[in-house]
């Protein structure tokens, strides 16, 4: 966690609203294996990590609250009683759609000023969004004592992303933000929403992310879309979710689906299974097992899901001509956002120069390296 951008927070707060705020660090997170298998009652396997958003956060004397998106210098007025979906843009709605969804369970919050800035770009695929619903749940919960527990918080984080920001998404960003474990992975079982938290130490091996600093547009009606496919296909196997399903179950309804559908099915019950592999993997530190699985699971969001693009694909080969990386993948939605690299540490500052040069003269932009440690779900700061 950076102590720079607490104080900065810190520091605004106090001079535009002349109080000591709540101070809370929410993280981002990563995601080792398990992408697309969360919305499927499957399994992943993410962490949340040092880099993430901080809040500053108090209540309001006055009858309006404030939020004051610090990065973007972006600032809303908005009135509790009025609260309905921002035409202006994403942040807003994380915001507003957190105070709604609590008020829809009918709970009271009255009115606040929140000041909050972050470490990770959006689009990286690295959870901002949840990062930010956590601290703004996190923070009215401690202000308003509303006796949330976690699990309630991470479903209201959720909902608000449904219902304001209009991703279906599933529920693993908001848990490995709010539950994250230094130094330790989740194994979280999406059904159940119990985790098996794993040491990670991969010895004189690492995780380091490249991110390829774009975003393409149409990203959340592509993830909304498959997620009503795997619904679809459920339905037809009679089953609650695709974690139900054995490929031998999928081969039965063949005929009854286009074959582009029958592979993003497919994906996702191949996916699930690695996801259950890497455990096995991690508990015996075959790191060899893991990278393959790893860049098994590319080549599935690749060609079976569909939901990687050119950037994302040029990195992976980047990693795959090189033998001190053991595996690969885009990380998270897709479409953009970064690639989660298992590397030889002695090999990782110069594989990152030469990926960043190659990608630079394939695209004619920059991508960005991120070295990150493993951290502590969201969290009050002193
Ligand atoms: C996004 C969603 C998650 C998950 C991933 C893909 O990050 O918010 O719920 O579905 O994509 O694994």
């Amino acid at each position: 966690m950076s102590t720079a951008l607490i104080n900065d927070v810190k520091k605004v707060y106090i001079d535009t609203f002349n109080k000591e705020p709540l101070l809370i660090f929410s993280p981002g997170r990563i995601n080792i294996i398990g992408e697309h298998t969360d919305y499927n009652d499957g399994f992943v396997f993410p962490a949340a990590v040092n880099k993430g958003i901080a809040a500053a956060i108090e209540k309001s004397d006055s009858n309006i609250s404030t939020a004051y998106a610090l990065d973007k210098k972006s600032k809303i007025e908005f009135e509790l009683d009025k609260i309905k979906p921002s035409t202006e843009g994403h942040w807003q709605n994380y915001v507003l759609g957190v105070v709604a969804e609590i008020q829809n369970r009918n709970k009271t919050v009255g009115n606040f000023n929140i000041v909050f800035k972050g470490d990770i770009p959006g689009g990286a695929g690295m959870s901002s969004s949840a990062a930010l619903e956590n601290s703004v749940v996190f923070g009215l919960n401690e202000l308003f004592k509303l006796g949330l527990s976690k699990e309630d918080m991470i479903y209201i984080s959720q909902k608000a992303e449904h219902n304001y920001a209009g991703v279906n998404c599933g529920i693993m960003d908001q848990y490995a933000s709010m539950f994250g474990v230094k130094d330790h992975a989740l194994h979280l079982d999406c059904r159940s929403i119990e985790a098996k938290p794993y040491k990670i130490d991969f010895k004189d091996h690492q995780l380091m992310l490249i991110n390829t600093n774009v975003k393409h547009s149409l990203s959340d009606s592509a993830y909304n879309d498959r997620r009503s496919v795997c619904e679809s296909i459920s339905k037809l196997l009679n089953i609650k979710a695709l974690r139900d399903a054995t490929e031998q179950d999928l081969e039965t309804i063949k005929d009854q689906v286009t074959p582009e559908n029958y592979q993003k099915a497919l994906f996702v019950i191949q996916e699930n299974e690695r996801t259950q592999k890497a455990a096995e993997a991690i508990k015996d530190n075959d790191l060899e097992t893991l990278g393959a699985l790893i860049y098994d699971s590319h080549h599935g969001l690749q060609h079976q899901y569909k939901v990687s693009c050119e950037e994302l694909d040029f990195l992976v080969n980047q990693a795959k001509f090189n033998p001190h990386v053991l595996g690969a993948r885009m990380m998270g939605g897709g479409f953009g956002g970064c690639t989660i690299n298992l590397i030889a540490k002695s090999e990782a500052k110069a594989f990152a120069a030469h990926a960043s040069n190659a990608y630079k003269k394939a695209f004619n932009k920059d991508c960005s390296v991120y070295f990150i440690e493993l951290a502590e779900g969201t969290h009050l700061v002193n």
